[in-house]
């Protein structure tokens, strides 16, 4: 089995972090002989679209012949989505949405013809689903009674995720972390991982040592 982990916080002592390196664990605990192929798009951050990669997403005509190296590191990253059984991110709410790091990612990660077919009726994804479990971090409250603003992160990335055929999407989320000292914190994060759901996961993971 083959765990993808991205994490997008600048912050070392990260909540998005450590939500998700909690569930890599859970997921280890299932799966322990599972490899984990890492990215940490803070410390190492993709670059925005270049000029190449934008022409020769610009039309179908342009994406039949690509420039000359454009779609490598979109390649490099679709393959690495591919050969995952499953994927997990941390990441902060910034700003109500997703961090720029992770925008960059989905950037070279949805592509026509690719990762989705553009069709009239809308995208529609190319890749096999499989579960995308995502821990947020947010200094605010973005769910239930208390919420003090709009929520167009979990909404997005759900929709965007979607599009490219992943579509078993979980979140999880420790939010309020402005609020909260270390106990509470972690308080937070131990009622988020309760509501993780790895029963496809141990199903596929069961199905693999069988075969
Ligand atoms: C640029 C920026 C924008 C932010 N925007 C929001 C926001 O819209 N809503 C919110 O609840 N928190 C916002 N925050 C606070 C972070 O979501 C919060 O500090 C979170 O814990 C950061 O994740 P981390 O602990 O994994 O670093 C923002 C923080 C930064 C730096």
């Amino acid at each position: 089995m083959n765990i993808l982990h991205l994490d997008c916080s600048p912050r070392r002592e990260s909540h998005s972090r450590q939500l998700s390196a909690a569930i890599v664990r859970r997921i280890l605990e299932v799966a322990p002989d599972a490899t984990i192929r890492r990215r940490d798009f803070a410390s190492a951050p993709l670059p925005h679209a270049s000029s190449d990669y934008a022409t020769t997403l610009s039309s179908p005509v342009t994406l039949a012949a690509p420039l000359k190296g454009a779609l490598e590191l979109s390649e490099t990253l679709i393959h690495e989505v591919e050969a995952a059984d499953v994927i997990v991110i941390g990441t902060p709410m910034n700003n109500l949405t997703v961090p720029s790091v992770l925008k960059a990612w989905i950037d070279q990660i949805l592509r026509a013809g690719r990762t989705f077919m553009s069709t009239p009726a809308g995208k529609v994804g190319m890749l096999k689903d499989r579960p995308v479990l995502i821990g947020i971090a947010s200094g605010g409250t973005f769910t239930g009674d208390r919420a003090n603003q709009p929520d167009f992160l979990t909404p997005y990335l759900s929709v965007v995720l979607g599009s490219i055929g992943l579509k078993a999407v979980q979140f999880l989320s420790v939010q309020a972390t402005a609020f909260l000292n270390a106990d509470q914190a972690t308080q937070a994060r131990d009622k988020a991982l309760a509501a993780l759901d790895l029963k496809s996961i141990t199903e596929d993971y069961r199905a693999l040592e069988k075969s």
